[in-house]
């Protein structure tokens, strides 16, 4: 018998993509659901699970207040990417409902699995996220001048070209850059080049870019 978590709001980080990257905790916790929240691309790797499916994109602001009232009489399992503790939509959840009133299960980032992807450490890193995000730019400059090596999400407007070019109009020329574009994912693509070169590349998909000092 599955054990229930009344009123409370069970978080699944789903890992990068990859259904194998899932831990069986989240597997079996994900199977508790009456509602399931996730993307389309998390939702449909559990079309075997027998519940209530709501779509988030857009909607995400609104959705957390639904999430909190689902929750008083339902079930509510919220998948997000990677870790829930790593720039997710799980802080809007946790901030709405208090962190009493969730269980997290933890997933593995996309940044976990870039950095094992060009085989570098990352305890010596520092991390900032440009998903959805366009005044992080000085924090981007400072965070790159003071740090050996650096974990940056991505998104369709903050490419890896884009960033390249921001670095070198900040006067930042001696690194590299790793572009680690759809990890665990069909079209997986691991890059490695030089902030010049870098300008130029295209991409398409989920990035993680590391910057690391030459
Ligand atoms: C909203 S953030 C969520 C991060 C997530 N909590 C984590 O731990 O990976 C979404 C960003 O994560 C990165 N990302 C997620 N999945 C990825 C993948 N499979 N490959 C590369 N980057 C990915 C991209 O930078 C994407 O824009």
């Amino acid at each position: 018998m599955v054990e229930r978590y009344q009123n409370k709001v069970i978080i699944v980080g789903c890992g990068p993509g990859l259904k194998a990257y899932i831990s069986p905790k989240a597997l079996y916790n994900v199977k508790k659901a009456d509602v399931l929240v996730g993307s389309r691309r998390l939702l449909k790797l559990f079309s075997d699970v027998d519940a209530e499916k709501i779509v988030l994109e857009k909607n995400y602001r609104v959705l957390v207040n639904r999430i909190a009232d689902w929750s008083s009489t339902k079930q509510v399992v919220v998948l997000v990417s990677g870790d829930p503790c790593f720039f997710s939509y799980s802080r809007l959840i946790i901030k709405k409902l208090g962190r009493e009133s969730c269980i997290i299960i933890p997933g593995i980032s996309s940044i976990q699995l870039a950095f094992a992807a060009i085989g570098e450490s990352w305890d010596d890193a520092y991390f900032i996220s440009l998903h959805g995000r366009d005044t992080e730019y000085a924090q981007l400059m400072k965070s790159v001048r003071e740090h050996c090596k650096v974990g940056i999400l991505t998104d369709h407007k903050n490419t890896p070209a884009f960033i390249a070019r921001q670095l070198l109009a900040g006067g930042i020329r001696d690194r590299r850059m790793f572009v680690c574009e759809n990890l665990s994912l069909p079209k997986e693509r691991i890059l490695e080049t030089d902030l010049t070169s870098a300008v130029n590349i295209k991409t398409n998909g989920a990035i993680v870019v590391i910057i690391k000092r030459e």
